[in-house]
């Protein structure tokens, strides 16, 4: 039988450590040491809140319930991931750019991979309905040098801030969504509408809390873009709406500066509106010589 000085008793002041010395024999070093990591900021947020049971409760119950949300459909794990801002964090940390590099966001839900590629100056607005808008996107390196034969895909929501994949009664199939090769000016035109914002799901648990809280929930209007050319890093990215009143209040932290578009009349004094962007993608870096 162990004798009293041999057992580590639970102590409330260190009791992450105790956690710790149990993996700490663990092969996978990596994985022990973010789990310690996790066990020390879980039991540090406890001493500092100190939660009643019926608080805990609480919080297992809200947890168990994000859990039972989730289907082949609906992942409301990333939901709280993103509403939370560690989605951005993550992408932040792993999208370490120059300055001069435009910044990645992440992709969202609604990427498709097989819109048919179109022609320049095509319009991916199928149904027409909303404000048109001209666009003209350049695809540029670092130093503003245009990039030929890039693969440029967009998508966004339409006028009343629903994706075609979230309407497929009522929009057609891949409506406002497009797949372009820059030409050797670096450049794709396009026309689409002008996209609206739109609340992000509160009918789940993390949206009613922070409903309750007061948190804002509307995304402001974007337009989602991924650039990938050979010798360049994939950027996935989106150009919000300047004249968005939800701007400033991103559920999900993804504006940032260089990714603000201004809508503009066009000086065609034609009833189009023009969005003019610039995207400058990073070089990959060289291969390492074997
Ligand atoms: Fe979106």
């Amino acid at each position: 039988m162990a004798g009293m000085s041999d057992i580590a008793f639970f102590k409330a002041d260190a009791s992450d450590r105790l956690f710790a010395e149990r993996i700490s024999g663990a092969a996978d070093e990596r994985l022990a040491a973010v789990l310690c990591k996790v066990a020390e900021h879980a039991h540090a947020i406890i001493r500092e809140t100190r939660p009643s049971l019926s608080d805990w409760r609480a919080a297992i119950e809200f947890l168990t319930e994000v859990g039972h949300l989730c289907d082949e459909r609906r992942q409301e794990w990333v939901l709280v991931s993103d509403l939370l801002g560690t989605s951005t964090l993550v992408d932040a940390l792993n999208s370490d750019r120059p300055e001069q590099a435009t910044p990645n966001t992440m992709r969202g839900p609604f990427y498709r991979d097989d819109v048919p590629l179109m022609q320049q100056g095509g319009n991916i607005s199928l149904d027409g309905i909303g404000s048109p808008v001209a666009i003209t996107v350049s695809i540029l390196d670092l130093d503003g040098s245009p990039i030929p034969g890039a693969r440029l895909e967009t998508w966004q929501a339409n006028a009343q801030g629903f994706y075609e994949n979230q309407q497929p009664d009522l929009q057609p199939e891949h409506n406002l969504r497009g797949h372009f090769v820059s030409g050797d000016d670096g450049k794709v035109s396009y026309f689409t509408i002008r996209p609206s914002g739109y609340e992000v799901p509160k009918d789940g648990p993390l949206g009613d809390l922070l409903q309750r809280l007061g948190a804002p929930l509307c995304r402001p209007a974007h337009i989602y873009f991924q650039v990938s050319a050979d010798d360049y890093e994939t950027l996935t990215t989106q150009i919000f709406d300047g004249d968005d009143p939800n701007l400033g209040t991103d559920p999900l932290f993804s504006v940032k500066p260089g990714l603000i578009g201004c809508f503009k009349p066009d000086a065609t004094g034609r009833t189009v509106l023009r969005l003019d962007v610039e995207f400058h993608l990073n070089p990959l870096p060289p291969e390492p010589r074997s």
